[in-house]
């Protein structure tokens, strides 16, 4: 089978800023791989290139095989090319069920002004419930965002990237801003997802990153330093060096 997203050789410059430089990088089916690198070396800028929202300067992007890397991000989303983002997007008023069913109805392409309308539609209410299922949040579906824990809101947003069905999902800082106190419900929300679901997992909190990742890719400047496994990682000295610092005695 092909891999569920395969990057070659993608390139991104800000006026004369090298942000990306020739980065390739491959998730296959149930990839559970993390994304690490020091502030500013260019992973949130990758995962917009991925989902669309970025064109990169140069290089590829393929999805299960096709070539996407002119696909509108709308279509590569309703394709099952979902992420989160690193800052809370979630509508603080609206319930956490209606946060959902408004990410279920963008996804399908209807227009807000419509809302009213489908939030009776059973197919769509099917849906917002499976999401609802799957991070086990069905008793605060009918709470304000703005009653929640903060971990709470990062759970909804998770769930909103659900609702769209991924098949591969970028997760950008999911636990960011998070006290250390209720990351752990994040986790074993992003443990208990589908298996054969394709993540790439950005995080700098090194105890969630373990944890989680079979995979990780080291971002430094834009450039990926190494891929490695958990051990050969936290083995590495150029690692140690540049993105443990101090911290790395913790991580070995
Ligand atoms: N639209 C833009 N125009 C110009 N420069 C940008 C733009 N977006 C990002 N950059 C620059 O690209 C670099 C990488 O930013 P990016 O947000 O991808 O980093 P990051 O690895 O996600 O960092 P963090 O860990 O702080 O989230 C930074 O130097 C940033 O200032
Ligand atoms: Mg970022």
């Amino acid at each position: 089978m092909s891999d569920a997203l395969a990057i070659t050789g993608l390139c991104k410059n800000f006026g004369a800023l090298a942000v990306s430089s020739n980065i390739s990088l491959t998730l296959k089916v149930g990839a559970r791989t993390a994304l690490i690198g020091p502030n500013g070396a260019g992973k949130t800028t990758l995962i917009n290139m991925i989902t669309g929202a970025l064109d990169p300067s140069s290089g590829s992007i393929a999805y299960f095989g096709k070539d996407i890397t002119k696909v509108p991000q709308a279509q590569r989303a309703r394709d099952g090319l979902l992420r989160t983002f690193q800052v809370t997007r979630v509508f603080r008023p609206l319930t956490v069920a209606d946060n959902i069913r408004l990410a279920v109805i963008q996804q399908r392409g209807f227009a807000m002004r419509f809302f009213l309308d489908v939030a009776r539609d059973p197919d769509i209410n099917q849906q917002v419930g499976e999401a609802l299922a799957m991070l086990e949040l069905e008793p605060l579906a009918d709470r304000r965002i703005e009653e929640l824990a903060y971990g709470e809101r990062r759970l909804v947003e998770l769930a909103l990237a659900l609702a769209g069905k991924p098949k591969v999902l970028l997760l950008d800082e999911p636990a960011a801003g998070v006290p250390k106190s209720e990351s752990s419900i994040i986790m074993r929300a992003i443990a208990r997802l589908p298996a054969d679901l394709a993540i790439l997992f950005i995080e700098h909190d090194m105890d969630l990153v373990f944890r989680f990742a079979s995979e990780i890719v080291v971002l430094v400047a834009g450039e990926i330093m190494m891929v490695g496994t958990p051990a050969e990682v936290s083995a590495d000295e150029r690692v140690k060096e540049i993105y443990f610092g101090k911290r790395h005695n913790a991580i070995a």
